[in-house]
């Protein structure tokens, strides 16, 4: 069996899953595959998909199954993904769940799937206070993990923004959202001894730092 490396992000909204994932890209070798990033990039682009996106995001709801999991499915046979990938917001309710591990049995499925865990008062600090650059996609917080020029992407110089979504009346759906639809992915994780709990209100190093252990024990273990 040709064996690929897995690992599936959980977390409310806000729970520092596009923070995390981009670390560990960097760290694993693995592309980090954000749903929530690839509908942002194609509703930069004004594509049909963007569009189409833009009108469920607006409002706190997921974008229909079968074109998200059409989605995902096309970025998992990219190059960049013969040795697997870091998913960060998906799947997000038991359909998409039972495709991804359609798509990844040929590859002996999924490794592990971390649960980062914050309040929901925690998460509403987060999402309102977080900046993104336009150019790079670079994640920030005002407060807790600013930039060094007000404004400013480290990176690149690029502008920071604030996601249409993060309004507080949006955040509220995205929340009520994740705990209908997305939640019983707990459930049946920890059925399938996959889960694997972190304390997600620590540091972002201290987050990662214990992510790494998890990912790298999971792999030892095989
Ligand atoms: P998506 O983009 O996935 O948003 P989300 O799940 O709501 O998650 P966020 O990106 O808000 O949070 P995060 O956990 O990545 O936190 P972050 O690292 O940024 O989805 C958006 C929308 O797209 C959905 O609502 C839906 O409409 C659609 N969609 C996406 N996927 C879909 C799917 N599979 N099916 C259907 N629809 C889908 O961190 C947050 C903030 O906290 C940042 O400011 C960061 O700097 C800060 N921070 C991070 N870690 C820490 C820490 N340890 N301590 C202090 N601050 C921290
Ligand atoms: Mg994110
Ligand atoms: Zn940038």
């Amino acid at each position: 069996m040709n064996k690929r490396t897995f690992f599936v992000l959980l977390g409310v909204p806000g729970a520092g899953k596009g923070t995390q994932a981009k670390l560990l890209q960097e760290r694993l070798g693995l592309p980090q595959i954000s749903t929530g990033d690839i509908f942002r990039y194609n509703l930069k682009n004004l594509t049909e998909l963007g569009l189409l996106a833009k009108s469920f995001m607006d409002k706190g709801e997921l974008v229909p199954d079968e074109v998200t999991i059409r989605m995902v499915e096309d970025r998992l046979g990219q190059d960049d993904a013969a040795g697997g990938a870091i998913l960060d917001g998906f799947p997000r309710n038991l359909i998409q769940a039972d495709a991804l591990d359609e798509m990844t049995a040929d590859y002996g499925g999924i490794s592990l799937v971390p649960l980062i865990q914050i309040s929901d008062d925690e998460a509403m600090r987060r999402i309102t206070g977080r900046r993104v650059c336009r150019t790079c996609g670079a994640v920030y917080h005002i407060e807790f993990n600013p930039s060094a020029k007000e404004g400013r992407c480290d990176l690149d110089g690029g502008e920071l923004y604030q996601r249409d979504d993060d309004k507080p009346e949006t955040v509220s759906n995205r929340l009520y959202v994740y705990y209908k639809h997305t939640s019983p992915l707990i459930g049946y994780y920890f059925a399938h001894r996959l889960l694997a709990e972190i304390d997600g209100t620590q540091g972002i190093e201290r987050v990662q730092a214990e992510l790494m252990s998890l990912l790298v024990e999971s792999e030892n273990a095989e």
